[in-house]
């Protein structure tokens, strides 16, 4: 039997399959809750600092406060990182959410009801380039969701019915339309390529924040390569000479069918093996500044 991977629940690391919350949680009987998905390479998290904030606005939106201090939260993350690191080099990805709470089932938020914090951790296996050069298909949908997608809400309904459309459809992705514009992806953001311009949808109530997306649109500004954050409508998109999916566990995905159609030459193209090289020698340089600071 594999052994359980050891989480954190309300103050204590144990196994994961020994965690148990209240059927009356507000995160199982609502959804009432928010998350963080942070990748930790060779044992460091990746953008912690930024993980943290966004949490903090996803809470702050919710009217939930922050449990834990960001120090607090270092630790406890940093912990649960060590106490699942079986080898060095090995990845993780480690998932947090915050919930209201335990508490009889009523809408109104509950008086002086501590919040739940859980956190995980699971292996994640590094993407063969070859598989990354074929590309995956997507499909373009109805972008179905409500108006506070900048929230990282558990209650992911909506994301999960795109999702599984697309896979229905053999395809990795939805990629979500509103009013003409294109949003993100049920679980990731977007680029598209056209005539050497990098471009992904400007930051609105319309989309999560990706810490993935602002980080390769700082790498992109870093490295001279022409970004814009703007609109980009559905037949921009299906016009596109590359389009990217980004997101903390997938990284930087191209999408080479877009509705039964080759996106390009069907092949990731130029703009995107630029990007992924300038994405991996920024990871290198991290995991180099950690063992130099170890
Ligand atoms: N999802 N947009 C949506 C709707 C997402 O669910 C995600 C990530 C992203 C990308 O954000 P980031 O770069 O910070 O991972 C954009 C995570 C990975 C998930 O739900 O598992």
């Amino acid at each position: 039997m594999s052994r359980s991977s050891i989480c954190y629940l309300n103050g204590d690391y144990l196994p994961l399959d020994q965690a148990r919350v209240s059927v009356l949680d507000r995160g199982f009987i609502f959804g009432d809750g928010v998350y963080e998905v942070i990748p930790a390479y060779g044992g460091n998290l990746f953008r912690l600092r930024q993980h943290l904030q966004r949490l903090h606005n996803s809470l702050e939106a919710i009217r939930l406060s922050n449990p834990l201090s960001d120090t607090q939260w270092q630790t406890l993350l940093q912990t649960l990182v060590e106490k699942n690191q079986h080898a060095p080099e090995s990845d993780q990805s480690i998932y947090l959410q915050v919930t209201r709470g335990v508490a009889q089932r009523d809408h109104r938020f509950p008086q002086n009801t501590p919040a739940t914090v859980f956190a995980m951790s699971h292996p994640l296996a590094p993407v063969a380039m070859e598989e990354l050069q074929t590309g995956v298909a997507a499909i373009t949908l109805d972008d179905i969701r409500w108006r506070y997608c900048y929230i990282k809400t558990i209650a992911l309904l909506p994301n999960i019915l795109l999702k599984q459309q697309a896979i229905e459809k053999q395809a990795t992705e939805a990629i979500l339309v509103r009013n003409g514009e294109v949003t993100e992806g049920s679980a990731s953001n977007l680029f598209v390529v056209k005539d050497g311009v990098i471009k992904t949808p400007a930051k609105s109530e319309y989309l999560l924040p990706g810490i993935t997306r602002d980080l390769i649109v700082e790498l992109a500004q870093k490295n001279r390569l022409p970004c814009e954050e703007c609109r980009i409508t559905e037949t921009e998109l299906h016009a596109a000479d590359e389009i990217w999916l980004s997101s903390s566990t997938k990284e930087i995905l191209p999408v080479t069918r877009l509705d039964d159609k080759t996106v390009g030459n069907g092949k990731a193209g130029p703009l995107w093996k630029k990007m992924i090289s300038v994405y991996q020698a920024y990871k290198q340089t991290l995991r180099k500044h950690a063992e130099g600071a170890a």
